[in-house]
Order: C-alpha cells, then sequence, then structure tokens
C-alpha cells in the first residue's frame, strides 16, 4: 500500500485521548500531612485554594508574571501558579496562613502594617512570602537590591516604597 493510499484510508481527525487520571498527593501543608486524590494536571495554587481552602494565596495573573501566588516549597519561594501539585509530591509547603504562630505574626507580616506595606491587600501574601524567602537569600544591602530580589512580585497599588521599608525593617537595615 502506497503512503497516498494509507492517507485517503485514515480518518480526517484523529479523536483525542482524555485520560481519566488521578494523583494521589500527599503534601505537608503549614504542618500537617495532607492528602490529595487530584487531576495531575491541577496547579499547586488550584490544590491549596480550591481543594484546602487555603485562600490567603492569591491568584492573579495564572501565568507566572505577577507573583501573587508566591509560596514556599521546601523553604524556597515558588510561584504556584506554574507549578503542579503532583510536582511537590511530599514537599514541605507553607503558605501565609503558615506564618504567625499562634496570634503572634510573623515579623515580616508585622513591619507591612507598621512600614504600610500594602493598600488593597491582593499582592501582599506574595510580597510577604517572598520578603520572608529573601531572608534566606543572597541579597546585597541596600534598598535597590531589595527591589531587585522582589520584582517579581508585582503591586498594581504601587506600595513599593513601604514594600522595601518593612523588608529592610526586617534585615535591621531601617532607612
Ligand atoms: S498568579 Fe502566579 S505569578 Fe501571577
Ligand atoms: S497592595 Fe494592592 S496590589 Fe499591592
Amino acid at each position: 500500500m502506497s503512503p497516498t493510499e494509507l492517507d485517503t484510508q485514515a480518518p480526517p481527525f484523529a479523536e483525542p485521548h482524555v485520560a481519566d487520571q488521578t494523583a494521589d498527593v500527599a503534601l505537608i501543608v503549614n504542618g500537617r500531612a495532607l492528602r490529595l486524590v487530584i487531576d495531575p494536571r491541577v496547579t499547586l495554587l488550584d490544590a491549596l485554594r480550591e481543594h484546602l481552602q487555603l485562600t490567603g494565596t492569591k491568584k492573579g495573573c495564572d501565568h507566572g508574571q505577577c507573583g501573587a501566588c508566591t509560596v514556599h516549597v521546601g523553604g524556597r519561594r515558588v510561584l504556584s501558579c506554574l507549578t503542579l501539585a503532583a510536582a511537590a509530591q511530599g514537599q514541605s509547603i507553607t503558605t501565609i496562613e503558615g506564618l504567625a504562630e499562634s496570634d503572634r505574626l510573623h515579623p515580616m507580616q508585622q513591619a507591612f502594617i507598621d512600614c504600610d506595606g500594602f493598600q488593597c491587600g491582593y499582592c501582599t501574601a506574595g510580597q510577604i512570602m517572598s520578603a520572608v524567602a529573601l531572608l534566606q537569600e543572597p541579597c546585597g544591602p541596600d534598598d535597590d537590591d531589595v527591589r531587585e530580589s522582589m520584582s517579581g512580585n508585582i503591586c498594581r497599588c504601587g506600595a513599593y516604597p513601604g514594600i522595601v521599608a518593612a523588608v529592610q525593617a526586617v534585615r535591621g537595615r531601617r532607612r
């Protein structure tokens, strides 16, 4: 059979195959061991918000461009909208809900309040999660170094001066 004959006998369009699968995902979220049975395509952001009702982590762009969805995975900041929940299998996740100790805010949360580091607050969880991670990262001493390290977190309200002041206050570099 020639290739031409093959072509004429082939159906015009192949039926898309939709996999009917679930992933069994074990996560440690804010110190609690949890298990989710979810579609393997579910992002960590949607797993947190839709399946675990941890809605402090915000969905801004859902495309890795705003930083609103920042959480910690294994102690490092990640964009949860670009991370599959299944890819975080077995990992320790910290969200904004896990930062405070009982009724005592994390120093970065308190600094954001003290320094007016927010207006509408939509970006704030992501800003604070990035800022807390920054404390463990190599970052120069100056405000410009902080701006560079925080550049993945967009604030539409323009609260940047207060955000930088808050980070510098916690780092002991009050301006
Ligand atoms: S929602 Fe993840 S970067 Fe914007
Ligand atoms: S405080 Fe409104 S977007 Fe940052």
